[in-house]
């Protein structure tokens, strides 16, 4: 049955007068768009502005908003625009702002039709709104999509100028939200290289929090572009009512927290303006990234829960293909390697009972060999010294045991001493008279330019056909973009760089979808420099960070899993000391946590002893088995590292509850006093589970084996053996068939 989402109730129709002409239009409308248990609800008003009215729970009877009065008197220049423009009667951050044709600087946007689009799947709606402003025909065309089962609305739009000339765009958010509540408590994820996604929470006050990135590339690794905001309270994990979103964009991006005299808070998102400007010619169009958008009453659980639904329904390319398990070998080799020593650490993954062998960063360059971070990059020729035989020797190799192979690329960069940089000086970004800076020492190769863009498709392609045994690529992308400049913008258009950039990045993986739809993509940018809704729609998954320290990852994680699925986040067991941090840690607790994302490994397995081979390959047999109620189960986090005495815990449920895997952390000594207690919210109370501990071979658990009803599991808890530091636990809980007893 085909849902009815959006819909208008016309009160009634009066004729008025508008923009110097005469108009019949409806006096007041309802646009309404609603998913299963969300109602978005905009109004009419009689002069043709339309207004946010509510974002929330459902209201099934729309019909009230269209007499609903502030008894405040009209505050003009307040209003709750849907799509606020500089001028006119908005006073507050605008989500437009132009420079039009003649000079003029006001925009002020009025209504002009709304349709639902049909032909779309039954599970999602697409309304499309026309504004136009109200003296020049500049028009701005936005698209509402809401997800009926996910409980996601998103929004984006088009800008397009019919005016005589040229505009210049300053402001073009995606999307605008203007909500109302008594209190704002604000989380957002940031962070630095090795420590990303790091979750804060503050209260709001009057005024504009933003967060952003004016980085090019690695826009992620300070800063995410998503948020969790709860409403009225602090958030907590089971309930209350939470707005969480993100912007699915990879270049600068820009989201901004404005909270009003009114206590009206206006979310907005979108490309950043940041030295942006944007001119669009007579007739041309500029189109946003989507906005993100969801509501929850069951708390940053709950809001988790529907973007990770939706990011798996509709953004992860294949998020439904298993992600196969991994040896890399960056932590295990660095550049030191040569063939005998890939082809025994390719012996040592098909031993460990691995699915894959990635080999890292390294392998190419002759004149200017790759043996560190100074040479080599972008002469995508194998290093005949290291690896004689070819790429293609190792992939057969490899095949030949059933594993896949993975190759690291870094595509969009350059060294200084590479015969690349020397043949294109000019497809390297900066400006003529200006210091070309080095970051890693790396340039960035100019993705507006279209020859750069087949360059690297080209490389790409070349790789992929010269060794057709490769199944997955790592994605590299080591420094971010300054010093910006263009030979091939036109000199007027420096300022597109930054959008340009990242169309040309989006560009060149849409080549590589069409020829490659099955090649496993990793994105990765100095660890978790890259980990955003747009890159994920070409990408299976994406590598969190470079700290693959487990007490680090906790927080990592915790933060990342908090917006994006588990599905999408590397999660590599690595040596102890860790190299990065230098923190000791048992095998048993680095795995334990790996496994709560998509298992590899990131070592030298020769230096292992032959009780960690041992330990290594029944846990990654058992993450085998559990591996789908990770990847596509429900996430139910269980204890906050943040505030549980250095506990941590979170379990995955299958989508029909009958198996769960829970997994528990104690990264600090607490005494002897606490022991954490692990409700199990989502199972299903009426059922009963039996309990088997994994990654052991002695049991710490008294559950162990033993059978407990959903209810006990809920509202009583369990108290698995978390003592000392770097303690931790897995256990499996599978529904009891109650028809074999
Ligand atoms: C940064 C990545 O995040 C690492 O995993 C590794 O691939 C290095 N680059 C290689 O240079």
């Amino acid at each position: 049955m085909k849902r009815l989402y959006t819909y208008i109730i016309v009160l009634c129709c009066l004729s008025f007068k508008m923009a110097g002409q005469e108009n019949t239009a409806p006096a007041k409308e309802i646009i309404f768009t609603e998913t299963k248990d969300l109602s978005l609800i905009m109004t009419l008003t009689k002069d043709s502005t339309l207004e946010f009215s509510y974002f929330g729970l459902k209201i099934t009877d729309p019909s009230p908003f269209l007499k609903k009065t502030s008894y405040r008197r009209v505050d003009y220049g307040t209003e709750k625009l849907v799509y606020p423009a500089a001028g006119g009667r908005n006073f507050k951050e605008p989500a437009l702002s132009i420079t039009h044709a003649n000079g003029d600087i006001n925009t002020d946007l009025m209504y002009i039709s709304h349709k639902r689009v049909t032909g779309m799947s039954d599970n999602v709606q697409q309304t499309e709104i026309v504004f136009r402003d109200r003296k020049l025909p500049l028009y701005v065309y936005m698209t509402i999509r809401a997800f009926w089962k996910e409980n996601v609305i998103t929004q984006s739009v088009k800008i397009k100028n019919d005016e005589d000339t040229t505009v210049v765009l300053h402001n073009f958010s995606s999307g605008y939200l203007p909500i109302k509540a008594q209190k704002y408590f604000l989380s957002t994820f940031s962070g630095a290289w090795a420590k990303e996604m790091t979750m804060e929470e503050t209260q709001l006050t009057q005024g504009m929090k933003t967060i952003q990135s004016r980085k090019g590339v690695r826009t992620t690794l300070t800063e995410n572009p998503s948020f969790v905001l709860s409403l009225d309270k602090p958030l907590s994990e089971n309930e209350g009512h939470v707005i969480a979103g993100a912007l699915a964009w990879s270049g600068n991006y820009i989201l901004n927290f404005e909270l009003d005299e009114f206590q009206i808070l206006s979310i907005q998102g979108g490309m950043n303006p940041y030295s942006s400007e944007y001119f669009l010619k007579k007739g041309e169009e500029l189109i946003t990234p989507e906005m993100i958008f969801t509501y929850s009453s069951c708390g940053a659980g709950g809001a988790s829960r529907n973007l990770h639904d939706w990011a798996r329904n509709y953004v992860i390319y294949n998020a439904r293909d298993i992600r196969p398990t991994l040896l890399n070998s960056w932590e295990g080799a660095y550049f030191n390697f040569n063939e005998k020593k890939l082809l025994k650490m390719i012996d040592d993954a098909h031993s460990l009972g691995l699915e894959m062998f990635v080999l890292d960063d390294g392998w190419f360059g002759n004149k200017y060999p790759r043996n560190d971070s100074n040479a080599g990059l972008g002469d995508w020729q194998v290093n005949k010294s290291k690896i004689p035989s070819g790429i293609e020797k190792l992939t057969d190799y490899a095949l030949k045991k059933k594993l896949k192979f993975g190759l690291w690329i870094e595509p969009e960069m350059v060294n200084p001493q590479s015969e690349l940089a020397m043949k294109h000086p000019e497809w390297i970004t900066g400006t003529q008279g200006r210091p070309f800076t080095t970051i890693r020492n790396q340039y960035l190769l100019d993705l507006t330019n279209p020859e750069v863009q087949n360059f690297i498709f080209n490389t790409i392609d070349n790789i992929l056909k010269s060794s057709p045994g490769i199944s997955y690529l790592k994605w590299d992308a080591n420094r971010h973009a300054e010093s910006v400049g263009s030979t091939y913008l036109p000199e007027k258009e420096q300022s597109h760089f930054w959008i340009k950039y990242t169309q040309g990045l989006y560009h060149i993986y849409e080549n590589i979808r069409e020829k490659y739809p099955n090649i496993i993509i990793q994105s990765c940018s100095s660890g978790g420099g890259r980990v955003d809704f747009g890159i994920m729609k070409y990408t299976q998954e994406v590598w969190v960070s470079d700290n693959t320290d487990p007490r680090s990852r906790i927080f990592i994680q915790y933060g990342t899993n908090m917006i994006y699925p588990a599905l999408v986040s590397g999660s590599h067991v690595s040596a102890s000391p860790n190299h990065q941090t230098n923190n000791q840690t048992p095998l048993k607790f680095r795995f334990d946590l790996a496994m709560t994302g998509r298992l590899g490994m990131e070592l030298q397995p020769e230096n292992m002893s032959s009780e960690d081979i041992k330990f290594s390959k029944n846990a990654i047999l058992t993450y085998k088995q559990i591996r789908d109620i990770i990847m596509e189960g429900d996430l139910y986090r269980i204890l906050s590292p943040y505030n549980n005495h250095g506990y941590y815990a979170l379990s995955y449920i299958s989508k029909n509850k009958k198996r769960a895997v829970v997994f528990g952390f104690c990264f600090e000594f607490q005494g002897r006093t606490i022991t954490p207690l692990l409700q199990l919210n989502g199972l299903n109370p009426y059922k009963n589970y039996k309990i088997t501990e994994l990654n052991t071979e002695q049991p710490t658990f008294w559950g162990d084996g033993l059978i407990f009803s959903g209810q006990y599991l809920i509202n009583e808890g369990i108290n698995p053996k978390l003592q000392k530091c770097y303690d931790s636990i897995v256990l499996l809980l599978e529904e009891i068939d109650e028809t074999n007893n």
